[in-house]
């Protein structure tokens, strides 16, 4: 080929070609480098911090002053419009839906209310409307202690900070009230000085160091699950004191969980039918998840749960937390290549077959409870009724650890499936054993299965009085609940921030 200078002498028009296409590239490139400054400092403006806050500042708000985006998706969470086949944000009365759970809980305060999970900014006004905390009023106590603000609010490092841990847990529920005002937030999660993920919650390091597990020196992805698991998991309130305290010394699995419990003859209530001494298990959704493959292959909640979004050409972390169902875009097709669709059904699969036999074994503990009740009535001796009834805390504990896991039977369903298949065989013992005990005492029929279609009927058929419950709540929410906002913002008023 011949120098470019002699082909232009020969056709001038391929010297204008060139002319004009070098213009067009330095053009384009110009732009690309406008817009890349641009978002530098876009960047450099997002991550220069406005305001100077505390270690344990609990308002959402203030943080967010220096990190608006995290914030307003953080703020979402109030969202109560999704809903999925099992899950999701919306109101749902669980109760309702299925009132057999009533006869399950019968005497613990799950009997009176219980809700679909919702998103975290719906955790302070969720936790006073319940009819499970009580009506504190006129010098009444409610029924729960502290413990329980444990997992709903950043103000409860700074309390645990001002007052001391096992302090904090002393007392019942009300007397805190007007200190544990903020939903769940940032200082749950993050260091103020660096913005690195940080555990706030001593129950999850003291489980750890009990372990001989140094919960410093996890990964960073490890951190990713770990500040979920200072509140999706199982837990109990040790002692007099309410101590919170995670069941994991002996190992996570349900079987590990219920030695640890029957070694301490941990119970929490007395079932007033079947007088099993019972075990509620609370949100095992961090122990089950490891079981799974998506653990195994190492995600962590945060993949699923707090996407990657992109705002500006800025690339953050997705803050409003909710079922991943509501994002299949950016949370599975991240990783796997199925249309919308078939995730979904894959999803829904797992879900629906682990609630087939959950809701067989659901059956079979109402009347093992109910049959229990049948052999103390005709005069049964503890002697004879020890052993069912530690069936049916082992059967109902297995049921439960599946259920309170809301994600479960999808993070880990063949654990899931196992877990109510054990239950399902130890139900089944209790009740060939109450058959027995039955006979003996010339009860050879069926025990009749109470008529409980609604929850209306199951609550009565339980003996609680609802429409006690839900006056004292009203008058509580009316003339308590704005004494403690009120008592709040001005403490509030006082805490220190400086402009910068
Ligand atoms: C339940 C725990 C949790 C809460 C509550 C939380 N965050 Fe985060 N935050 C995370 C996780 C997980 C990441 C991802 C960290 C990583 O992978 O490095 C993150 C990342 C961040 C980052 C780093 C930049 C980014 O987007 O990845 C900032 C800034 C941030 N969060 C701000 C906030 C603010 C402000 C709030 C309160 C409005 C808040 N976070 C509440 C868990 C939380
Ligand atoms: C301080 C305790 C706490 C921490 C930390 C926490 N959660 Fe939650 N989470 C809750 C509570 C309490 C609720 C239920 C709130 C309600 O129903 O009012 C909840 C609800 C949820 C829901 C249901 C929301 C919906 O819209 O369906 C999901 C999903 C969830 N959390 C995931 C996570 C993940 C993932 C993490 C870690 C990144 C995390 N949570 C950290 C306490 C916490
Ligand atoms: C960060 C990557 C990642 C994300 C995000 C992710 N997955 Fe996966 N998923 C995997 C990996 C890795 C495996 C294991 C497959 C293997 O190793 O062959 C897997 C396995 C699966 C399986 C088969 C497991 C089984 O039980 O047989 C299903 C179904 C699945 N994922 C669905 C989903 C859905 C639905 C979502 C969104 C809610 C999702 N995944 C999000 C990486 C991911
Ligand atoms: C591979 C993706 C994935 C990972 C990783 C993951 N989850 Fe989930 N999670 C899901 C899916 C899918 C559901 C079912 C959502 C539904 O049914 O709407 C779910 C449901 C939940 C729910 C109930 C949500 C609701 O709407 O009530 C909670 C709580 C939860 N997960 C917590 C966690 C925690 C804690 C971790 C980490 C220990 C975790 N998840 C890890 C995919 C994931």
């Amino acid at each position: 080929m011949k120098p470019i200078t002699e082909q232009i002498k020969e056709k001038p028009w391929k010297g204008w070609i060139l002319f004009l296409a070098t213009i067009v590239v330095v053009f384009f490139l110009g732009l690309l480098a406008s817009s890349i400054i641009e978002r530098r400092t876009e960047a450099v403006f997002a991550y220069t911090p406005k305001i100077e806050h505390s270690q344990w500042e609990p308002r959402n708000e203030v943080w967010g002053e220096n990190f608006p985006r995290q914030f307003n998706r953080f703020l979402q969470t109030e969202d109560q419009s999704f809903h999925s086949k099992h899950n999701g944000s919306a109101q749902r009365d669980m109760l309702e839906e299925d009132p057999r759970l009533v006869i399950l809980w019968a005497g613990y305060g799950f009997s009176k209310e219980y809700n679909q999970g919702k998103g975290h900014e719906n955790a302070i006004n969720d936790m006073r409307n319940i009819l499970r905390t009580g009506a504190p009023v006129d010098g009444n106590k409610s029924p729960m202690p502290n413990t329980c603000w444990t997992c709903k609010s950043p103000d409860v490092p700074r309390m645990m900070q001002e007052v001391g841990v096992a302090e904090f847990y002393q007392g019942s529920w009300e007397s805190l009230g007007a200190e544990i005002v903020n939903n769940i937030g940032c200082a749950d999660c993050h260091d103020a000085q660096n913005m690195n993920l940080r555990i706030s919650r001593p129950a999850l390091v003291e489980a750890y160091q009990r372990m001989n597990k140094d919960i410093n020196t996890v990964s960073h992805q490890d951190m990713r699950q770990l500040v979920c698991a200072q509140c999706h998991v199982e837990y109990y309130f040790k002692g007099e004191g309410n101590y919170l305290t995670f069941p994991w010394d002996k190992g996570t699995s349900v079987e590990a969980m219920e030695a640890y419990y029957d070694e301490y003859a941990f119970k929490d209530w007395i079932h007033p039918i079947s007088k099993a001494p019972m075990l509620k298990a609370q949100h095992p959704d961090f122990e089950l998840f490891q079981t799974g493959i998506h653990a195994q292959r190492g995600l962590a909640c945060a993949d699923c749960h707090m996407p990657y979004l992109n705002e500006g050409g800025q690339k953050f972390t997705d803050h409003k937390i909710q079922s991943p169902l509501n994002n299949i875009a950016n949370t599975c097709q991240v990783c796997h290549r199925e249309e919308t669709t078939e995730l979904l059904a894959n999803v829904y699969e797992r879900q629906d077959k682990i609630k087939e036999n959950r809701d067989k074994l659901e059956e079979l503990l109402v009347r093992a409870h109910i049959e229990a009740g049948k052999a103390w009535e005709l005069g049964a001796k503890e002697k004879q009724m020890n052993e069912i009834l530690q069936d049916i805390r082992h059967a109902q504990w297995r049921w439960d650890f599946v259920a309170a896991s809301h994600g479960g039977s999808f993070h880990s369903p063949i654990e899931a499936g196992r877990i109510i298949s054990t239950g399902i065989n130890i139900a089944q013992e209790a009740r060939i054993k109450l058959s027995r005990v039955l006979t003996s005492y010339g009860y050879n029929q069926e025990v009749p299965y109470p008529e409980i279609e609604t929850k209306a009927q199951a609550q009565k058929y339980i003996g609680l009085d609802i429409e006690k419950l839900n006056a004292d709540k009203k008058r509580f929410l009316e003339e308590v609940v704005p004494q403690w906002d009120a008592q709040a913002k001005e403490r509030e008023n006082t805490y220190e921030t400086k402009n910068l």
